[in-house]
């Protein structure tokens, strides 16, 4: 597959201030994209950034907590104001809360703020940079996922996932993957590609660090991030290929 060249283009990439997110932005820089660290804490954005600029990458903070539609909104008014389109979104924030709880326990309010934030949030910012998505050229959108929120993976016989219910984070994952059909296929005449991407299990604070360095989990997102014009929409993919719905 042709990868575009990243060199000029914008990406915003939510939650970047730490784990995939950051390693996401900083790949993307390091192939010349100006990268905008999406962080809800504003000064960890900015740190992120700064360690991205000390490495020679075009990075600035934006602060945007993704539940909040004001703060949403604000972000892509700079956006605009700033740059007048968007090239690459990657929706990477997430919240996985409930570890170790079996669905027959499972914590309602934390259920609500889980698909608040896991596919509330993502929809919310979707929706609010879609305008300078189509002022690109060819824009991407990527919704993290995680093989855990493949049906076919998880209803398999013998699953290895069979052992792992979080209810709300991977059903939560499960309505992300459907978005991104959704909202592909709405999106194929303009040529925006939006992709689900499975990181694998990579080493950050969510995962209690276990797993491959996040590193590694970003390559699959940027090279869907840089997806050339002949390249898939409305797909799930690992580092391997493609994921089973
Ligand atoms: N790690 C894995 O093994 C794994 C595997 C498969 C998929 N994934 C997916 O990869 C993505 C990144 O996960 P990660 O492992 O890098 O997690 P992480 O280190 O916990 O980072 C999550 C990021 O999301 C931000 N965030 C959470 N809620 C937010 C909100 N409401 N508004 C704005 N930002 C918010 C966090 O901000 P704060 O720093 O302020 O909390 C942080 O920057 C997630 O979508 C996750 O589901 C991870």
């Amino acid at each position: 597959m042709d990868e575009l060249d990243a060199r000029g283009r914008i990406a915003l990439v939510t939650g970047a201030n730490k784990g995939i997110g950051y390693e996401t932005a900083k790949a993307l820089a390091a192939k010349g994209a100006t990268v905008l660290i999406g962080a809800r804490d504003l000064a960890a954005g900015l740190r992120a950034a700064d360690q991205i600029s000390a490495e020679g990458g075009t990075a600035e903070a934006v602060q945007i907590e993704i539940t909040d539609a004001a703060s949403v909104a604000a972000a892509a008014t700079r956006i605009g104001e700033k740059f007048g389109r968007l090239d690459i979104l990657v929706n990477n924030a997430a919240v996985s809360l409930e570890k170790g709880r079996e669905p027959s326990e499972a914590d309602i309010g934390l259920l609500r703020q889980m698909y608040d934030t896991n596919v509330v949030g993502t929809v919310i910012v979707t929706n609010a940079m879609l305008p300078l998505l189509r002022e690109s050229d060819a824009g991407r959108i990527v919704n993290m996922s995680t093989g855990l929120a493949s049906l076919s993976l998880t209803s398999a016989p013998n699953s290895p996932f069979a052992s792992i219910r979080h209810l709300g984070y991977i059903s939560s994952k499960a309505a992300v993957n459907s978005a991104t059909i959704l909202y592909a296929n709405e999106l194929r005449p303009t040529g925006i590609k939006v992709n689900a991407a499975n990181p694998g299990l990579c080493a950050t604070d969510l995962s209690a660090n276990k797993g491959q360095p996040a590193s590694d989990g970003a390559r699959v997102v940027v090279e869907l991030a840089l997806l050339g014009p002949d390249g898939p929409s409305g797909g799930f993919f690992d580092s391997k290929g493609k994921v089973p719905w």
